[in-house]
């Protein structure tokens, strides 16, 4: 079969003809259709990830065909374990260190493979797994986010960013964003944002609190400088922030320790999500009827170009791979 294979640091990923993997117990074998890019992806091309082994096929995200012909999603996070809190020892994200999903066939556990919601073809199903879990986890399991809150989503051009502001906008939040694009910011709006700031202009902090009135969730995934002031605007009771990536490499600095006790803010921390919020998350997907932003489609072929385009953060939305 065709696969796209990483085989060292920094290197561009290479086409090639490869075995196609024989399924064990317990697994399937998928007929991959679509693709999707994450992040994580160019973190591993870097060398900026746990656990890199070289060759490698990546992608954590994909949708296809079973072997008993069904249209299927995959569940990006594998042998999550028995605690719903919090995965176990053996769990993993699909394509590292197992092969993912940028080639024709994909093997995983039978339980990773989920029916593709019905109003979605290939390109938007493969768009939606590792980001949406991230999302639904982060959003409503963790910042617990219900119709009339309010709720600010950093870095809206992100896939997982914009997922959560698809879900929080579909749940009734009430929903504003940052970008470091103004084009961004305008799209989030056309698509049920209330508002949003250029998370580059000065004193956008204090700005966005007039403009919004303060949070009651923050849902971020860039961490850094900014982190403090995203403190200092959940004015709402009881706020929280969640975040589920370091996208700036920055620690946590600057947060004033009696703002979090007197306010009774909560600083969450979160990752991907169990099967369950899998399965939770294609559902609210299906309710709603949502469908997600796809910024470009590549062929499997060019995934070194898709990759380009998110290390340069120019996308909005997803950036998907068609097999
Ligand atoms: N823990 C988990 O389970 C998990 C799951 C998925 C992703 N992640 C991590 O979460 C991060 C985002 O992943 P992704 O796949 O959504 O990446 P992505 O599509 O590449 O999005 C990254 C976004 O970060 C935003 N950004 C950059 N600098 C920022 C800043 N200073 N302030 C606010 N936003 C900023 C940009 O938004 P604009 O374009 O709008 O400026 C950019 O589009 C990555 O670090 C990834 O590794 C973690």
């Amino acid at each position: 079969m065709k696969a796209m294979v990483l085989l060292a640091k920094d290197q561009p990923l290479v086409f090639e003809e490869v075995d196609r993997p024989i399924p064990e117990a317990g697994e399937v074998l998928i007929n991959v259709k679509a693709a999707a890019l994450n992040h994580r992806d160019v973190w591993i091309l870097k060398g900026l990830y746990a656990g890199i082994k070289y060759p490698i096929i990546l992608g954590s995200d994909g949708s296809g065909i079973s072997e008993d012909g069904r249209r299927v999603v995959i569940n990006p996070s594998i042998n999550w374990g028995v605690d719903p809190r919090v995965q176990g020892k053996s769990y993993h994200i699909l394509g590292l260190p197992a092969d993912g999903t940028f080639a024709e066939f994909v093997k995983v556990p039978s339980e990773s493979v989920f029916d593709m919601p019905a109003h979605l073809n290939f390109t938007e199903g493969a768009a939606f797994p590792l980001a949406g879990l991230t999302a639904y986890r982060a959003l409503f399991s963790k910042g617990e986010a219900t119709a009339g809150q309010r709720v600010l989503v950093t870095g809206v051009g992100g896939g997982v960013a914009l997922m959560a502001m698809q879900f929080a906008v579909a749940a009734g939040c009430e929903v504003w964003v940052t970008s470091g694009s103004e084009e961004k910011i305008e799209r989030a709006k056309a698509m049920g944002a209330r508002g949003g700031i250029n998370y580059r202009s000065s004193d956008w902090a204090k700005k966005l609190l007039e403009l919004s009135g303060g949070f009651d969730v923050i849902i971020d995934s860039a961490v850094g400088d900014g982190f403090a002031d995203l403190v200092n605007i959940l004015t709402l009771p009881a706020g929280r922030v969640v975040f589920y990536g370091a996208t700036t490499l920055g620690n946590i600095q600057g947060v004033k320790p009696a703002v979090v006790f007197w306010k009774q803010i909560s600083i969450i921390g979160s990752t991907m999500g169990n099967p369950k919020e899998f399965a939770d998350m294609l559902t609210f997907v299906e309710k709603h009827g949502i469908k997600p932003v796809v910024d470009e489609v590549f062929a499997l072929k060019d995934v070194n170009a898709a990759m380009r385009k998110m290390d340069e953060g120019k996308q909005f939305g997803k950036l998907v791979l068609s097999i």
